[in-house]
């Protein structure tokens, strides 16, 4: 059902915005993505990293300048990576393994490194959402009970009524648990079985609520003028035609960013959900480096990646290595969209790369140019003519990028095209 109102708004094509009402669960997932008094103290909705106007990214220029990633709640913490964008999350794939030319290839889940697996609640990104509010360095509550108790006793308790049944908050909260939930660093633990049950009777609710208003048309609009092209009503330019071609075939970006239709010809996503090492550099501002308390290893930090979300998991501890430093491939759609065209963006899991010009010139001449000394901001690698080491060079990937022998032109039709992929 959505997904063939997808198609038929990308088929009306951009110049008609189409974006189909809410129905009550997508609409009440709606006011949960904006409810501040959802974090522990009031200041911050998911809306805070993920701003509908910048292609559910973080809509903070000034961060996104620098370390690229975004204060929590509580002021002073920092998680370690970029918000991506939440638009096309909700399509990916539950987090699995199959086999491509006899080896083992990881596909789905939520979250840069795939650790929102799916095999909770069944979507990928029902099972993100049990994860921002009680992250310290998000939303900060201490525990999923808090969620709860906001929600049900706040202004969405008749929604939440409305849509998963009158007794969905019927719960009888500990008499202290408010006044607990105002604390960060609070140990909340709840023994009473049956009072667990309905918290996560109602957590699942507020989580499958959120995924159901991702996975709307209001969020995943295919109104691009890719999608118009694509359906034939919007004329691309010399230069974004060109730049389609390079995409598709002499940059490869194709390989992983892949174009194909969905099973029901619905427009294509622009990622195949797999995990790649691109060789990506250290990006020295992110704050979690000097994050202590959280972050015991300081500058030497290394983002593992899927590396360290398969090292936890018995089943497939024994692939960690191989894959340490591998990031999910994004959507590449909504990739320019902003707030305000003077509002920054950032690129990649660290945020390293600014600009499209930036990235694509990596993917190009990441094995060509020479290593920089040490780290070095991606504008001044552009000008001293070199590149970082990569923040994982064990495991990157050195087939499908690195020296693609792309002209100054033909880097510049590539990123026109990529101009192309923002919702309008
Ligand atoms: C403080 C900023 C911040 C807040 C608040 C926040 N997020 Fe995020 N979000 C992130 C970051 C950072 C990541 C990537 C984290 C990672 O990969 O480890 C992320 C990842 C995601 C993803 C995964 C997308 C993908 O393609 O895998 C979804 C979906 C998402 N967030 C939804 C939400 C929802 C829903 C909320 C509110 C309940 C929320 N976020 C609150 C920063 C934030
Ligand atoms: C081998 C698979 C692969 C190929 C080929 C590839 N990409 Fe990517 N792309 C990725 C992965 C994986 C990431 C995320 C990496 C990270 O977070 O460190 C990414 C990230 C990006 C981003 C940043 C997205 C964001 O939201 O931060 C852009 C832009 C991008 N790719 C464009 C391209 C272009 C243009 C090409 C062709 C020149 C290309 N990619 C080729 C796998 C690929």
């Amino acid at each position: 059902m959505k997904l063939a109102a997808a198609s038929f708004a990308a088929v009306l094509g951009a110049s008609v915005a189409v974006a189909a009402p809410l129905d009550p669960v997508e609409s009440l997932g709606k006011s949960l993505f904006f409810d501040a008094d959802l974090s522990v103290n009031g200041n911050q909705s998911c809306s805070s990293c993920h701003e509908p106007e910048q292609g559910f990214s973080s809509p903070m220029s000034e961060i996104n300048a620098a370390g690229a990633v975004i204060e929590g709640s509580v002021p002073g913490r920092f998680g370690n990576r970029k918000p991506p964008s939440v638009a096309y999350a909700s399509p990916g794939p539950v987090f699995h393994h199959t086999y491509e030319d006899g080896e083992i290839l990881f596909v789905g889940g939520a979250f840069h490194d795939g650790r929102a697996t799916g095999h909770q609640l069944g979507s990928v990104v029902a099972d993100q959402a049990l994860g921002p509010f009680v992250n310290p360095a998000e939303m900060a509550l201490p525990s999923l009970a808090c969620v709860v108790e906001r929600v049900c006793g706040g202004d969405q308790k008749d929604e939440m009524e409305a849509v998963w049944g009158k007794d969905i908050c019927e719960i009888s909260f500990p008499t202290n648990l408010a006044q607990q939930c105002a604390d960060p660093d609070a140990k909340i633990e709840i023994t009473d079985e049956d009072l667990n049950a309905r918290l996560d009777t109602a957590m699942a609710a507020i989580a499958k609520s959120i995924a159901a208003y991702e996975a709307s048309p209001e969020v995943n609009r295919y109104s691009s003028r890719f999608d118009g092209w694509q359906a034939g009503t919007v004329e691309f330019t010399e230069e974004e035609k060109r730049g389609f071609a390079l995409f598709e075939d002499k940059a490869l970006c194709a390989e992983c960013h892949v174009l194909d239709r969905g099973p029901n010809g619905e427009p294509p996503l622009l990622t195949d959900f797999t995990f790649d090492n691109l060789g990506v550099p250290k990006n020295p501002d992110v704050p979690w480096y000097t994050q202590a308390a959280f972050n015991p290893d300081g500058k030497a930090w290394i983002d593992p990646g899927l590396g360290g979300m398969l090292r936890g998991d018995p089943t497939y501890a024994a692939y960690a290595a191989d894959l340490m430093g591998a990031q999910k491939v994004p959507t590449l759609r909504n990739i320019n969209k902003r707030l305000a065209p003077d509002v920054a963006r950032s690129y990649m899991h660290n945020g390293y790369f600014k600009t499209l010009e930036e990235v694509v010139h990596f993917y190009n001449t990441r094995d060509t140019l020479p290593r920089c000394e040490g780290e070095m901001k991606a504008a001044d690698a552009m000008a001293a003519k070199c590149w970082p080491a990569p923040e994982v060079e064990a495991t990157m990937n050195k087939d499908e990028l690195g020296n693609l022998k792309m002209t100054p032109e033909e880097e510049a039709d590539l990123v026109a095209f990529l101009k192309t992929l923002d919702d309008e």
